[in-house]
């Protein structure tokens, strides 16, 4: 696909060929199926559209420059889906059919996944939702998997380009005991209102705080928290965000590169001990912080004040997605390629 300009590629919706398709019903899933239609024929009471019954995952394909095609930790997806699953009542989509449909669905699309070098990836999003009616608060009787991918490009603007971030106080994504950590859509539709405060001040996203107390880091959007002091990777331990695959990663890669990690509560105040901040997932990779706003408490928190990502994230950076690429050795065995 010479049409498109890969360096440049937004983290958007891009009309692919084909996308996998698999239906739930009387008890069992069907087989799985082809289409190249963008659109479903969905009911007009499903339970995922009127009460959420809905659960989604995000993962991506890169193009190494031996011209082999990888997938990164889909298994974790796979988990994390049937997790979900559980969370909101819905039937789990069995590891095995995951993983079919995830490689029907890049092998269907091949001339969409972004040349080795562009910057850009394949992003691939399953997605399962209850399809059966019902007019009472119940789950399903029927569920519909699918399977689409679209070529991205990096999530913030800029990529590993330090991003700006506002906390925010007036809004919460998840409360501790509910959905947080699971990924299902409510949770981003309760950040809308303050992703939209964010952007319209000229941030990247919000730094959501702990629910109970305000007191604690729990995540920024669409993505997890890292701080770097002393030589350690520290990330928040709560109740109510996304268990991120990529800050698993991360975790053993810092182990990996000699530096202690912790994962436990991050007192917002913390935020003026680190030296380096950053979000970390699928879609945000590494996005390096430059300045963190807290104007409740009337605090600016800056850091990569030369504009340019700090010297542990980069190297994260680097083995990161060296790993994915497949320019670096699979030393944890993470990579999966697409034959
Ligand atoms: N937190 C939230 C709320 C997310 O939506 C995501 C993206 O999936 C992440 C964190 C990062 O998770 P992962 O690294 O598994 O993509
Ligand atoms: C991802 O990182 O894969 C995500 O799902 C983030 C997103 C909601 C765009």
């Amino acid at each position: 696909m010479d049409t498109f300009d890969w360096k440049n590629l937004p983290f958007g919706y891009i009309k692919t060929d084909q996308n996998i398709r698999c239906h739930f019903k009387d008890g069992k899933w069907g087989k799985l199926e082809a289409s190249s239609s963008e659109y479903i024929n969905i009911h007009i009471a499903a339970t995922g559209l009127h009460y959420g019954q809905e659960a989604f995952e995000g993962l991506k394909a890169y193009m190494g420059k031996d011209g082999k095609i990888r997938l990164f930790r889909w298994e974790e997806n796979a988990k994390r889906m049937i997790f979900s699953a559980g969370g909101v009542k819905m039937a789990p989509v069995p590891v095995e059919m995951f993983r079919e449909a995830l490689f029907q669905a890049v092998k269907l699309n091949i001339k969409f996944v972004p040349p080795y070098g562009s910057g850009a990836s394949l992003y691939i999003r399953p997605l399962l939702y209850g399809s059966g009616p019902e007019v009472g608060v119940k789950p399903a009787d029927e569920y519909t998997f699918i399977v689409f991918v679209t070529p991205v490009g990096p999530y913030f603007k800029g990529g590993i380009k330090p991003v700006n971030m506002l906390i925010c106080r007036d809004v919460d994504r998840a409360a501790p005991l509910g959905t947080g950590i699971f990924k299902v859509g409510g949770n981003y539709a309760a950040s809308l209102r303050a992703l939209i405060t964010a952007k319209e001040g000229g941030y990247a996203s919000t730094i959501f705080l702990d629910a109970k107390e305000k007191k604690f880091i729990d995540e920024c959007g669409p993505a997890n928290f890292f701080g770097i002091k002393d030589n350690t990777y520290i990330t928040p331990k709560s109740e109510s965000i996304l268990n991120s695959i990529t800050n698993m990663s991360l975790i053993r890669i810092a182990e990996s590169l000699g530096m202690k990690t912790e994962r436990r509560r991050v007192p917002v105040e913390e935020l003026s001990e680190f030296i380096e901040t950053g979000a970390c997932g699928t879609a945000a990779v590494i996005s390096p912080i430059g300045k963190i706003v807290d104007p409740d408490k009337n605090m600016i928190y800056e850091y990569c004040k030369d504009g340019m990502p700090g010297k542990a994230s980069m190297k994260l950076y680097n083995k990161l997605v060296g790993i994915q690429n497949g320019d670096e050795p699979d030393e944890f065995g993470w990579t999966t390629i697409v034959e």
